[in-house]
């Protein structure tokens, strides 16, 4: 008799858990829903007809489900790392993991709520790269590097990101390119708005440089653990 009671009580307790996962779910299902709506909402006003947004909607789309496919494998206590996510991005261009270079340490956890609009602003670059810059031309050079700081003000985790593309052919200065400007504005404007974070974006003499700083995940700062072994 104890034994069928311990059993209810655990089949209860299991019972408990599935609704909370099936409550996260859906609550992960609506917003991942609005995302998808403001993707389409904005690609729309950056696309230049029906064939361009097709193409914009799609990579952008891909970009999206790569990153869920990241956060979909992961338990609540792991995160989602830098490195994890700029190799992801950059594999998915053509040829983009073999003619970058990447530097930084590996192991930087980034917060849950930032992984998403992290990643379509690498998505943003990378596609900007191939389109315009160091990944579409064959002089071109693109060197992503990073590293780990805590502020010096509170002390808080911070990622120092910088993209910097060198050989490339930029287009004459005052010609105007089809472009929209929307990979530009989100970097520029929702990344500090977004993400509480601070960004820079020039288009140099031979290609773009972009730095991103923006407070990275409090817990199991693996880095520092390994760089204090
Ligand atoms: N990596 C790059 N190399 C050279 N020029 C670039 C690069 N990224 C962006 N640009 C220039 O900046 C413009 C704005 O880019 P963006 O905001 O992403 O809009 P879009 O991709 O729709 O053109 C581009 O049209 C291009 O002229
Ligand atoms: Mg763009």
């Amino acid at each position: 008799m104890i034994g069928a009671m311990v059993e209810t009580t655990q089949r209860r307790e299991w019972e408990e858990r599935q609704q909370v996962l099936i409550a996260e779910l859906q609550h992960r299902t609506r917003n991942l829903m609005g995302v998808v709506r403001s993707i389409a909402d904005k690609t729309v006003r950056a696309s230049a007809d029906l064939a361009d947004f097709r193409s914009r909607y799609r990579d952008r789309l891909d970009a999206l489900a790569r990153v869920q496919g990241l956060l979909s494998r992961l338990n609540e206590h792991d995160r989602v790392t830098f490195d994890e996510l700029i190799q992801t991005e950059l594999a998915a261009m053509d040829g983009g993991i073999s003619r970058a270079t990447l530097d930084g340490p590996s192991g930087i956890r980034l917060r849950s709520s930032t992984v998403q609009t992290l990643a379509m602003a690498l998505h943003e670059l990378a596609t900007n790269a191939v389109k315009y810059g160091a990944l579409g031309q064959p002089q071109g050079q693109l060197v992503v590097s990073w590293a780990f700081e805590r502020s010096s003000v509170d002390n808080k985790p911070w990622l120092h990101i910088d993209w910097r593309e060198s050989g490339v052919k930029m287009p004459t200065p005052g010609v105007r390119t089809a472009g929209t400007g929307q990979g530009r504005e989100l970097i520029e404007r929702a990344l500090p708005y977004q993400l509480n974070a601070k960004t820079t974006y020039t288009l140099g003499p031979d290609g773009v440089h972009c730095t991103i700083a923006m407070p990275v995940s409090e817990t199991a700062m693996e880095v520092e653990e390994n760089a204090s072994a």
